[in-house]
């Protein structure tokens, strides 16, 4: 008789232990981004809700803001680094090939727990927290670190008038761990790579070494935000109904920092409640991509405008073009 392979032990559930996040120093307003490009203080902030953005400042880079947001957020989870069994980063930003970030974060975090760096640009938190709840709950790790990431400031053309007032730094990240209740829903996500031209690099890392021009993001804006307005509205609705909620039951509504229009498109649809706290860190931070999601939620709670225990809906979207998203109780 064959001998029956083992299962994994998981927990039950899994939720949210802590998030954090790292704000880097550099503050960019529009009037300093209008010394680049043709463009005004008034357009920027009527058609993204953009003051102003934060860019990394001297010694900070894409792995010492991980590095700061992951830290605070095991300080603040009260798990001890050597039992977190995985480590996912999601980046669009780190362009060291190989190894990956995760592996030289999670050493000098202090935990040999399997790491990995993923790929899904403005949806990577969440694509990250799915990863990191089924971890969990199947019982491949105890608990989970998520961070999203990005230095977009060194993958933008400054002189681009489509992009270059909109990406932005920063880090955020999250604990994940086992729960006798439910705090993280099911994910809602998916991708279309037929809009792969949508968002995308103006060429390839190694034509840069016989050209000498390296590659900046490039985005088709107009159809990105038809297709954010709509689709992803329609999307974020699905988050909702799988978790068996209706909009009454939610407290907080944190989208992907993309532009407040988005926000705004998505809000005429989803008919949130009044009492409903939504997410506008954009008007401080600009787009931080993979970054945004643990952004604004963690100053939506640092602030005080959001509370430990309430119910949150998270969505994200960006290049691929890829999309998940998730309601959460917020640690
Ligand atoms: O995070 C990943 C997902 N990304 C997104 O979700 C971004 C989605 N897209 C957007 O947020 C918007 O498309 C942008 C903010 C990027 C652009 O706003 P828009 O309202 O779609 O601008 P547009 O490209 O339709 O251009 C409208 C007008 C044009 O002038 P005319 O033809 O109407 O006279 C442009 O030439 O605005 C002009 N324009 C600008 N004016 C001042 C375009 N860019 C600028 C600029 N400053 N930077």
């Amino acid at each position: 008789m064959t001998a029956p392979i083992a299962v994994a032990a998981g927990a039950p559930f899994a939720k949210l232990l802590s998030v954090a996040s790292f704000v880097p120093s550099r503050v960019v307003d529009n009037a300093e981004m209008c010394t680049w490009i043709d463009s005004s203080d008034e357009w920027i902030q009527q058609r993204t809700g953009i003051a102003e953005r934060r860019w990394v400042g001297e010694g900070e880079d894409v792995e010492t803001m991980a590095l700061a947001a992951a830290r605070t957020a095991i300080e603040r989870s009260g798990v001890p680094a050597a039992e977190i069994g995985a480590v996912i980063v999601a980046t669009v930003s780190y362009f060291h090939q190989t190894p990956s970030m995760a592996a030289k974060l999670a050493h000098q975090l202090g935990t040999n727990g399997a790491a990995y760096d993923i790929s899904a640009a403005c949806a990577g938190f969440c694509y990250g927290l799915a990863q990191a709840e089924a971890l969990v709950r199947t019982g491949a790790a105890r608990y989970a670190l998520v961070i999203g990431v990005e230095e977009l400031s060194r993958f933008t053309d400054i002189h681009d008038r489509g992009t270059a007032f909109l990406f932005a730094d920063g880090a955020g990240a999250a604990v994940v761990g086992p729960s006798e209740t439910n705090g993280i829903g099911p994910v809602v996500w998916g991708s279309d790579g037929g809009q792969a031209e949508a968002i995308t690099q103006t060429s390839e890392w190694n034509e840069a070494v016989s050209t000498g021009e390296r590659p900046y993001l490039t985005m088709d804006g107009r159809s990105v935000f038809k297709w954010a307005s709509g689709f992803i509205t329609e999307a974020t609705k699905n988050v909702l109904d799988v978790a068996g909620l209706a909009p009454a039951d939610l407290d907080v509504f944190i989208p992907h920092q993309a532009n407040n229009r988005i926000t705004d498109a998505m809000l005429r649809h989803l008919k949130l409640p009044e009492h409903v706290v939504v997410a506008r860190t954009i008007k401080q931070f600009g787009n931080n991509s993979a970054a945004s999601v643990p952004m604004a939620m963690d100053a939506l709670l640092s602030s005080g405008e959001a509370r430990s225990g309430q119910t949150a809906l998270l969505i994200g979207f960006g290049a691929g073009l890829v999309y998940a998203g998730q309601v959460v109780t917020l640690p």
